[in-house]
């Protein structure tokens, strides 16, 4: 059944995508409104306009990523870049004190604003911006090159900035940006928690051999991608570093190497 759903999402055209999954949840969020069943800090499925998994698992999952590996602390300022609909501000909510702070962008406006209505009321140190970044999948329409676009935040501002799932929406040149902008606005002592999927031997022949979870099959080079016509729709990067997996949790001084999805010990 799965296999169906995602051949089915694989083939609709990306700027379709947000309605097409309102459309499919329609009934469950409206069931699930009328019950009164809807945590106010869980979005209802049909606004969570990406990936698969439950929304509150994964973020738990992360979520102790950042702190048992990442060793984020209450009071620390923390940048989420492609923040989506709040899946990792959530958790945070709960760990974050009122000296630490959240600061999330996205360049999907529709996610933003759910969580300026949703989670900014409730949390005020917790604030979302719209990076009007083009972006073919989630925002045709902006204005800005991510290649070229500057964080709007000031030098060392953060102790901790994350990207979860972010990195393998974005080509080559977008990533060296913004690992660039990373470097600018943390402070002294600030770490970065990044998830990608690695392209290495072990990953080639999971792919060459149609037991990978994304076919990747378009090679550019430098990167890979399974839609010609969007490749940041999904794109592994070249292994640089040294270790092996599909997709990694990478921090600017060291690297924790997990193994990818679909996969014994996969992260989501
Ligand atoms: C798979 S979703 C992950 C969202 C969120 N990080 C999470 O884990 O719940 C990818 C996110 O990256 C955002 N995105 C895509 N290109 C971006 C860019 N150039 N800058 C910032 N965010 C971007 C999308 O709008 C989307 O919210």
């Amino acid at each position: 059944m799965s296999r169906i759903k995602s051949y089915i999402a694989q083939r609709i055209p990306p700027g379709v995508k947000p309605t097409a999954r309102r459309i499919y949840h329609l009934p469950a969020d409206v069931l699930n409104s009328l019950l009164g069943r809807r945590d106010p800090l869980t979005p209802p499925k049909g606004k969570v306009f990406f990936g698969g998994g439950d929304f509150n698992r994964v973020g738990e999952e992360y979520f102790r990523y950042f702190v048992e590996l990442g060793g984020l602390k209450p009071d620390e300022r923390v940048l989420d870049v492609g923040c989506g609909i709040g899946r990792m501000a959530v958790p945070l909510t709960r760990y974050l004190s009122d000296r630490g702070s959240y600061e999330g962008i996205d360049v999907f406006p529709k996610g933003i604003a759910w969580c300026q209505e949703n989670i900014t009321p409730r949390y005020p140190n917790f604030r979302f911006r719209v990076a009007d970044i083009k972006n073919k999948e989630y925002n045709p329409g902006g204005r800005f090159a991510a290649s070229e676009y500057e964080f709007p935040y000031e030098d060392a501002s953060f102790d901790f900035v994350l990207l979860t799932s972010v990195f393998t929406h974005l080509l080559p040149d977008e990533v060296e940006n913004y690992l660039s902008e990373i470097r600018r606005v943390l402070a002294p002592g600030g770490r970065c928690f990044a998830s990608f999927f690695l392209l290495n031997e072990d990953s080639l022949d999971s792919i060459r051999s149609g037991k990978s979870t994304i076919d990747f099959r378009h090679d550019f080079g430098r990167y890979r991608t399974k839609d010609r016509e969007t490749p940041e729709a999904a794109t592994p990067t070249r292994r640089t570093t040294s270790g092996a997996s599909t997709r990694s949790a990478a921090w600017a001084s060291s690297s924790q190497y997990a193994m990818g999805p679909g996969r014994a010990g996969g992260i989501s």
